[in-house]
């Protein structure tokens, strides 16, 4: 992984097509593993960019068969402070969005518990690299980008080698993040995340990016040298990554 290698584009009209064309390649990777009796091992994103991907892979399930029952899933990162029944938190939103409508068997997924105690952290994002592993490592992982270039909740200055365990928001993420909470100061200050390098052990990772607000971040992500500042340039060293872009997102590639 020391050689830099481009992460490939696909540029779309609109996240509904971008979403479609990735949930498609995710139904023939669950299908082609399970002739093989192999599961599929999937990161999850949260946020507003996968909401399409959810949506289309519901259809494909209620419409098109596609069946859940030998997924398991790791999603990469969560609030600390909130529990599971917190409308806000990220166990409450993949269970709206996808696992509610789907045959996943619940101890498949794998969601950060954001209610683990300080003294305990370490200790449990440990366990969950472990859990990982012994899923066999992560087929396929979905990726979102902050405004700030974090990749899940990594925020600029996250060492490359980082893994699983507790971090704290940055200014810029609690104020692009507080649009899901009545007001700023009910935005979480810390959360417990997937690191950079657990996330750069997939063995393949599609990033989704929609809209004109994150076209400067998406350029830098694919063209300014690699560097703690900005995480998500880890991805130019991945060797299988695929950014899904809508045109606005696409606007500033050069
Ligand atoms: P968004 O967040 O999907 O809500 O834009 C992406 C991210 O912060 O990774």
């Amino acid at each position: 992984m020391n050689k830099t290698v481009s992460p490939a584009i696909q540029v779309y009209p609109d996240p509904a097509s971008a979403s479609r064309a990735l949930a498609a390649e995710i139904a023939d990777l669950i299908r082609s593993r399970e002739k093989k009796a192999l599961p599929t091992v999937l990161g999850l994103a949260t946020g507003g960019t996968p909401l399409p991907l959810y949506q289309e892979l519901r259809r494909l399930h209620a419409e098109n068969d596609l069946s859940f029952h030998n997924v398991i899933t790791f999603n990469l990162d969560e609030y600390l402070g909130l529990d599971h029944d917190d409308a806000h938190s990220y166990w409450q939103f993949m269970h709206q969005q996808l696992f509610h409508h789907v045959d996943i068997q619940p101890q498949n997924i794998h969601i950060p518990d954001g209610t683990i105690t300080p003294a305990d952290l370490a200790a449990y994002g440990r366990s969950y690299e472990q859990a990982i592993r012994d899923a066999g490592g992560i087929d396929l992982q979905i990726l979102g980008i902050g405004t700030n270039g974090h990749i899940g909740f990594n925020e600029p200055g996250t060492p490359r080698d980082s893994r699983t365990g507790p971090v704290d928001l940055s200014e810029k993420t609690r104020r692009d993040n507080a649009v899901h909470f009545s007001g700023l100061q009910l935005v979480p200050t810390r959360a417990i995340t997937m690191g950079c390098a657990t996330i750069l052990d997939a063995k393949r990772i599609a990033l989704l990016a929609w809209g004109e607000r994150k076209a400067a971040i998406i350029r830098d992500a694919l063209h300014a040298p690699l560097s703690p500042s900005l995480p998500a340039s880890y991805l130019q060293e991945h060797p299988a990554t695929t950014f899904y872009l809508d045109q606005p997102a696409a606007s500033k590639l050069l």
